[in-house]
């Protein structure tokens, strides 16, 4: 059964695009389950560094067919664009190495119009969303109102009246509240030159997987974002609007679970949040800037797609106990633990104390997280650089003890973790 399903355990940016690049080099397919061009995985190879947004990671990997799920929302126009960015850069983009689900959804220049101004309107209250579009469109889709990429298999002429009847429709209500309306002529215009580029990579991604499964060929399902951003299991309403959870991966790409061998969690030995939302453990001060980075390398924590500064603080192993029940991962990968060298002493919240009660899982409501008091276990840290590490052996004592405290506490195992942003930077336990 030769599937593994990768899920973000935190609120994504934990790494996963380096752990795709990792696993893709061992698999046949990669296939992305969720989202769209909200998301930004960045890999590094050598002096290069590729930040996808819509096309998996296993592009970069020769030998290997990337697939985009029915569970993303696509935006056409960009997606040709990426491809165009990744041929620049020698990478072949054909037919042959990247399938698209006919039964994604396409995101118009009218979702992410609304997207703009409902943020607006929230004013304080806003998400912090990445104004790509990825709610709108998918509450479309759930509406029952939206376009597939399937539908730019169909006559032009049909494609282009569904989509300008679409950005219409928005356009009435965007008149009634005195916002400026889109121009959807022109947007049709640039969204069938994109149709006319994509129409041949189109296919219908769950037989394509079945038959490859039954034929034994080895798949990683590729997550975005992350568990505490899942629309039914994240902080809700702070949350993306797709399933980046492990069922999200079976839905969003039309597969049965039976295939399902491993279900690897990714982690980032610390925490990041972008957008609002409560965020127990974040930090203000010396130890969030030394998470955070300077922004001086593309591995610091600001926003891959909007360039913002993350918010940084302790690991929360209360919220990753909750990824590891919500996906029921068979092991944990932690990220980044090379920024942890240099701080004196580490912390890692174990339980939060809420209205007196201490609780080992989040509560049930973000109000009552927003008053949660993480309680804090305190580790020696360490000074050494660990970038050079390769096996868990090498590691000082102190990297491998918080290491080994993040397993315990979370009951899952922990077989690697990485130590810089390149392909071989990683820690394994032989
Ligand atoms: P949306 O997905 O653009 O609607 O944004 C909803 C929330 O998810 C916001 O808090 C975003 O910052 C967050 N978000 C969406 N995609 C990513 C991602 O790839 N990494 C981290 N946060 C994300």
């Amino acid at each position: 059964m030769p599937m593994t399903i990768l899920v973000g355990a935190q609120w994504g940016d934990e790494g996963k695009g380096r752990v795709v690049d990792w696993l893709a080099a061992s698999a046949d397919i990669v296939a992305r389950y969720a989202g769209g061009d909200n998301a930004g995985h960045t890999v590094a190879l050598g002096e290069q560094v590729f930040k996808l947004h819509q096309i998996p990671s296993g592009i970069l990997h020769r030998d290997v067919v990337s697939v985009m799920g029915n569970g993303m929302v696509v935006n056409p126009v960009n997606l040709v664009k990426e491809m165009e960015a990744l041929r620049q850069l020698g990478i072949e983009v054909s037919p042959e190495r990247l399938v698209i689900s006919s039964r994604a959804h396409i995101i118009t220049p009218a979702h992410i119009a609304l997207d703009h101004a409902k943020e607006a309107a929230l004013g304080a209250a806003k998400i912090g969303t990445t104004l790509r579009g990825i709610g709108p469109a998918y509450l479309d889709k759930t509406g029952r109102a939206g376009i597939r990429t399937g539908d730019m298999l169909l006559d032009v002429e049909e494609f282009a009246e569904r989509l300008i009847s679409a950005i219409e429709t928005a356009n009435s209500s965007f008149e009634r509240q005195g916002a400026q309306s889109l121009d959807a002529r022109a947007a049709a215009e640039s969204y069938l030159q994109a149709a006319d580029m994509l129409r041949p990579f189109i296919k219908d991604v769950s037989i394509y997987l079945y038959e490859a499964l039954k034929a034994g060929k080895t798949i990683i399902c590729e997550g975005a974002q992350g568990t505490l951003l899942d629309v039914d299991h994240g902080s809700y309403p702070f949350v993306t609007s797709s399933s980046p959870t492990a069922g999200g991966a079976l839905t969003g790409l039309g597969v049965g679970p039976l295939f399902v061998e491993r279900v690897l969690g990714v982690a980032k030995a610390f925490s990041t949040r972008v957008g609002g939302g409560p965020m127990p453990t974040e930090l203000k001060g010396d130890v969030s800037l030394h998470l955070r980075g300077s922004g001086a390398n593309f591995w610091d924590e600001f926003g891959t797609t909007t360039g913002r500064p993350r918010r940084c603080g302790w690991l929360d192993t209360v919220m990753l106990r909750y990824a590891v029940s919500v996906n029921g991962f068979s092991e944990l990968m932690l990220t980044k633990l090379d920024i942890l060298s240099g701080l004196p002493e580490l912390k890692l919240a174990v339980a939060y104390e809420i209205d007196g009660a201490l609780h080992r899982y989040p509560p049930d409501t973000n109000e009552q997280l927003a008053r949660a008091q993480p309680k804090y276990e305190t580790l020696p840290g360490w000074q050494e650089d660990i970038s050079g590490c390769r096996r868990f052996e090498q590691l000082p004592p102190a990297a491998r003890d918080y290491v080994a405290r993040v397993a315990a506490l979370c009951d899952v195992p922990i077989n690697s973790v990485s130590v810089g942003p390149e392909r071989q930077q990683l820690v394994q336990r032989l």
